[in-house]
């Protein structure tokens, strides 16, 4: 079997982390990797699989020879480094929205579009966590019935905004238990103007404000949704929040299939042996997807799926998964994997 060099830009980042681990324990096939973050992290050292590696400062020479660039140190060290990677003849999986939306850049999930791979031009957008999760769970359900569609509310995890927000959390936590006042620098965005403790808070406010009082995080669930699944047609509304949960990002998902005789057992029947999905649904027995127990696993978990008390397509269900894994660090591992099975590295 082939064996590829590999190399991950932000590699002592959140996301980086767990890409260091998932591969740690895959069995996917590395020759090298190479750990590559900014000039701060120069000499740290990790090991993975038996041996002591240094993290590299990136640069445009930090690609020569490598097969697969996993990005994930945010949009503009992707925009400044990818060229130099995808010239080195590496294929570019990145992490941020820098190239998301760009109609010559494939958005892929690879259980909902994974064809979509070929059209690559040396870079594949991993899309953004929450819309992850969410189209892994409707995707069979649309295959199935149709999907008119949808409006989600997130319950997104600190982890998402990265280790340093993560950190804050806790410190704002602590804090307040010491009776305190916590001092918030970070969140909701550190490129806006105020920030608010997210400590024993949630705030409805993921990124910056956009067009139409929509934050950049809810249009990156509307637009990446449509991209993913392939058409334009579907209504897609979102309302993102952040809460005080350090894994596992939460969504109450409601959605319109276009077949109005479809139960809830049809969907059952149809979530049970969906590709990534795991149902749990038993409410008689209160089982149902929780961040915690969410955290750790590569799946995406769904349940409380219930009719609309109004609307005869209608169906209200609750979606989770650990958004540094599917949403992010193990769904560009999986991109990487489906290019190899395909044949396109
Ligand atoms: P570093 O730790 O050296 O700052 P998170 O999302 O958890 O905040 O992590 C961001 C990741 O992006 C980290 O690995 C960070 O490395 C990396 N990063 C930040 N700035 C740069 C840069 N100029 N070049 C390469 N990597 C960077």
């Amino acid at each position: 079997m082939k064996e590829y060099n590999v190399a991950i830009v932000g590699a002592t980042g959140a996301v980086g982390e767990k890409m260091l681990g998932l591969l740690e324990n895959a069995s996917f096939p590395i020759k090298s990797l190479k750990l590559l973050a900014s000039k701060r992290s120069v000499g740290k050292t990790k090991t993975f699989r038996g041996q002591e590696l240094v993290v590299e400062e990136t640069t445009d020479a930090s690609f020569e020879g490598v097969d697969i660039a996993l990005f994930s140190a945010g949009g503009g060290i992707t925009k400044q480094f990818s060229p130099a990677a995808i010239k080195a003849g590496a294929i570019v999986i990145d992490n941020t929205s820098a190239f998301r939306m760009d109609p010559e850049t494939p958005l892929v999930v690879p259980e909902v579009n994974p064809e979509d791979l070929r059209k690559n031009h040396g870079l594949i957008a991993n899309p953004n966590c929450s819309t992850i999760q969410m189209v892994v769970a409707l995707q069979p359900i649309r295959e199935k019935f149709g999907l008119d569609r949808i409006i989600v509310s997130t319950y997104q995890a600190v982890s998402g905004a990265g280790l340093h927000a993560l950190e804050e959390l806790k410190t704002q936590a602590q804090a307040i238990l010491d009776g305190e006042e916590p001092v918030a620098n970070i969140l909701p965005s550190g490129a806006d103007k105020k920030h608010f403790p997210i400590a024993f808070n949630a705030l409805p406010q993921i990124d910056v404000f956009s067009e139409g009082g929509y934050t950049y995080e809810e249009w990156k669930m509307i637009n990446e949704t449509k991209k993913i699944m392939g058409d334009q047609t579907i209504k897609v509304s979102a309302t993102c929040v952040r809460i005080p949960v350090m894994s596992g990002h939460s969504e109450s998902v409601y959605f319109e299939v276009d077949d109005k005789d479809v139960t809830v057992e049809d969907i059952w029947e149809v979530l049970k042996d969906a590709p990534g999905v795991i149902l749990q649904d038993d409410t008689a027995n209160q089982v149902y997807p929780t961040a915690l127990t969410s955290v750790g696993k590569k799946e995406t978990f769904v349940g409380r799926i219930r009719k609309d008390v109004d609307v005869e397509n209608g169906f209200h269900m609750w979606v989770v998964s650990d958004n540094l894994l599917k949403g992010a660090a193990w769904n560009s591992i999986q991109i990487a994997e489906k290019m190899i099975e395909m044949g396109l590295i």
